[in-house]
């Protein structure tokens, strides 16, 4: 029988890896809040930050220290410089501001850490925050440029260069649909959102990025929306939906899709991957998404069970693609 481990080597081993890992995690919050990041990103004595971010030096030596020891920064003769992920992180032009990933991360705790906190029921500033931290940028112009040619890379979604009307459930702050409208000027788009605090991001986002005349964001139920006009395409948020609505959500996409219409969902977590390496990096992160979303009441979704609830509400020709990282189920309403 193996010895058992005292207490005190089990602290070690288990234990402090993890509150070291999220002190350094509140530290470097605190540190892009406060300016310090963006100080040391080029460089930087600690008095030089103390002095521009008007806070203590003895804070800054002692955060300088903690960033050196933890491999965020590098020292050389007294300047302070971060190191290279940090700074591709901290990059003006960064897929997204480091403030959204700190504030993705506060409210994924909030959500695992209390009983009854679910996405619908967080603060509209955390959940604002986490649909950010999800959502494509519609801002980037380089992002606009690669969903240009990605409908022209799938043959599911190819015509909607030649217009069309785009429906998608559960938009949020629309992110997805205000960088397709960019990408396909002939495109016109609803999304039906149910927090009317998203719906109303959505649609102050879509008037600021000059589409208002295109997109109707519907602050409802996705599950009982019904469009007064049939949509040519559609796109199903499905990770975001509870057991309970999904049966109605697709009935909803299935009476709204005009005959032919095609039907996009995308798979959460690369499943494939995660059948090679079952104890992986992507598989434990998986797992502890699930639980965030097994919190929520959305059940697991692999290609082969999402396929197959399409196949239960109607949909045919089902058939899962896959694009970079990322697994999607497209059908046609016959
Ligand atoms: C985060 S969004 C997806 C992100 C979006 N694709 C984007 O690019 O911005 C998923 C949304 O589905 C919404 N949702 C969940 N159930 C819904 C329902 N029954 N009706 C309408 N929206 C719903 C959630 O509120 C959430 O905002």
């Amino acid at each position: 029988m193996a010895e058992e481990l005292g207490f005190f080597d089990a602290m070690r081993a288990v234990i402090t890896p993890l509150t070291s890992a999220r002190s350094l995690f509140s530290i470097l919050e605190q540190a892009e809040r406060q300016g310090v990041l963006t100080a040391l990103r080029d460089g930087a004595t600690p008095g030089d930050v103390a002095r521009a971010v008007k806070v203590s030096e003895d804070w800054v030596d002692a955060v300088c220290a903690a960033l050196i020891v933890n491999g965020v920064a590098d020292s050389d003769a007294g300047e302070i410089r971060l190191t290279p992920p940090w700074r591709a992180l901290t990059a003006e032009d960064a897929f997204q501001p480091l403030r959204n990933i700190f504030a993705q991360s506060r409210a994924i705790d909030m959500m695992l850490s209390t009983p009854d906190a679910t996405y619908s029921t967080i603060a509209a500033s955390e959940r604002s925050a986490f649909a950010h931290s999800v959502s494509p940028n519609p801002y980037s112009r380089e992002l606009v440029a690669r969903i240009r040619e990605d409908p022209l890379a799938d043959p599911w979604f190819a015509p909607m260069h030649a217009g069309g009307r785009y429906l998608e459930l559960g938009c949020g702050i629309a992110g997805r649909m205000l960088t397709m409208l960019q990408a396909m000027p002939r495109l016109h788009a609803v999304g039906v959102e149910l927090d009317p605090v998203l719906a109303d991001e959505a649609r102050d986002r879509a008037a600021d990025l000059g589409l208002a005349d295109r997109v109707d964001i519907v602050t409802g139920d996705a599950t009982t929306y019904r469009g007064d006009e049939a949509f040519d395409f559609g796109f199903w948020s499905q990770w975001f939906f509870p057991t309970a609505t999904r049966a109605d959500a697709l009935a909803s996409m299935f009476a709204n899709l005009r005959t032919g219409g095609i039907v996009r969902s995308p798979v959460f977590g690369e499943h494939e991957r995660m059948a090679h390496e079952p104890f992986g990096e992507h598989a434990r992160q998986y797992s502890l998404d699930r639980v965030l979303l097994a919190s929520w009441g959305v059940p697991e979704r692999t290609p082969d069970q999402l396929a197959t609830e399409l196949a239960a509400a109607g949909f045919i020709d089902i058939s899962a693609v896959r694009t970079d990282a990322t697994t999607s189920i497209y059908a046609r309403r016959p």
